[in-house]
């Protein structure tokens, strides 16, 4: 079969077999979400994956599925898949990293990342004897070192809509003022210092950098050690440095998004479109082509119609497949005006 016959179509079946009629090197990038072993039950249907009685016999299904996404991988493609854990008997399986080493053993490929979700809004059930589990890998794989990255698409840290702002309203610093009032500087000193301080202040509030610290002489520690211009020797001519943190503009390995509950959409395990988009955008140009062998309720595919990629989407439940069709073609797109 062509390409052609699957594109931005979602197909229903067995994602193993689909795979198999897709043409070798011809999609850009696999993201997808499997089912988590033992989490769900998606129809009961004979060939669902996750309902494996082994956590082996689950992870080599989805090796079966792995072996043909890279066939099916361009040379700079890249393969995205996101993985929940599991406990069993009161002590958690390690799914996802099992699955990742499996992989890694038996594929010609790289791990360049696992880059971890975390849920803003996760099951809010405490258990008494252990923690509430909040995150989630999304394991980045590559064919080769060619693969196309768009790092300037990526979000920053400081830009993910769902964060709340880290510059503490108006207060950020203000209690640097009082610690320099208090201090043993000299007048002149005094002054640099609070000019300094303020012009830091700004640079957080209009989030050139992310945060800051100050160390002010004979109230802060000295830092150790410490070359001509370092810390220590700021310290000792001014009377105090500026730490600027930058963290805010890096392209970290972390994303944060609430776990994804649409009113009216019947589909147990949805993954935020936010990141889907973020990971198009990094690992993608226009009109590539998208493939998510378990589709759902059809987040993959919304997004990349939103975005301007094509797509391709398997999924073995009927009525699933319905609902991501449906969701895919309410998706307007705005032509921009020429
Ligand atoms: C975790 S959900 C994916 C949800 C999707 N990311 C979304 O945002 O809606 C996994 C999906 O895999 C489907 N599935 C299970 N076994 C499958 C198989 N062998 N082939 C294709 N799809 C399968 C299930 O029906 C389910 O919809």
């Amino acid at each position: 079969m062509t390409l052609n016959h699957f594109i931005n179509k979602i197909i229903c079946g067995d994602s193993i077999e689909l795979s198999k009629e897709i043409p070798a090197n011809s999609i850009n990038l696999v993201i997808t979400s499997p089912p988590y072993f033992k989490q769900r039950d998606y129809g009961g249907l004979s060939q669902e994956i996750g309902n494996e009685s082994t956590v082996e016999d689950y992870i080599n299904n989805l090796l079966k599925l792995f072996h043909e996404c890279v066939r099916i991988l361009k040379d700079d493609g890249s393969i995205v898949f996101n993985l929940g854990d599991k406990y069993e008997k009161s002590s958690l399986l390690l799914v996802p990293y099992r699955f990742a080493v499996e992989v890694l053993k038996q594929e010609p490929i790289k791990l360049v990342n696992n880059i971890t979700w975390v849920k803003l809004n996760p099951t809010p059930r405490q258990y008494r004897r252990r923690l509430v589990s909040s995150t989630e890998p999304f394991f980045h794989f590559v064919k080769s070192e060619k693969y196309y990255y768009n790092l300037d698409g990526f979000m920053k840290l400081s830009d993910n809509p769902q964060r709340k702002r880290n510059n503490n309203g108006n207060n950020i610093g203000k209690k640097y003022f009082t610690l320099i009032e208090g201090s043993n500087l000299s007048p002149r000193q005094k002054q640099q210092a609070r000019e300094e301080l303020t012009k830091t202040i700004e640079e957080v509030k209009k989030g050139k950098i992310y945060s800051f610290r100050m160390k002010i002489k004979g109230i802060h520690s000295m830092p150790f050690g410490g070359q001509q211009g370092g810390r220590r020797t700021q310290i000792l001519k001014k009377g105090f440095t500026i730490i600027k943190i930058n963290g805010n503009s890096m392209k970290r390995d972390v994303i944060e998004s609430a776990v994804e509950t649409l009113k009216g959409i019947k589909h147990p395990a949805i993954y935020p479109e936010y990141i889907i988009q973020e990971l198009l955008k990094l690992l993608t140009r226009k009109d590539d082509v998208v493939l998510d062998p378990f589709v759902g309720s059809g987040t993959t595919a919304i997004a990349c119609k939103k975005l301007g990629r094509n797509y391709i989407g398997f999924d073995i439940n009927p009525d699933y497949c319905k609902m991501a069709e449906k969701r895919v073609e309410n998706v307007k797109i705005i032509k921009p005006l020429l």
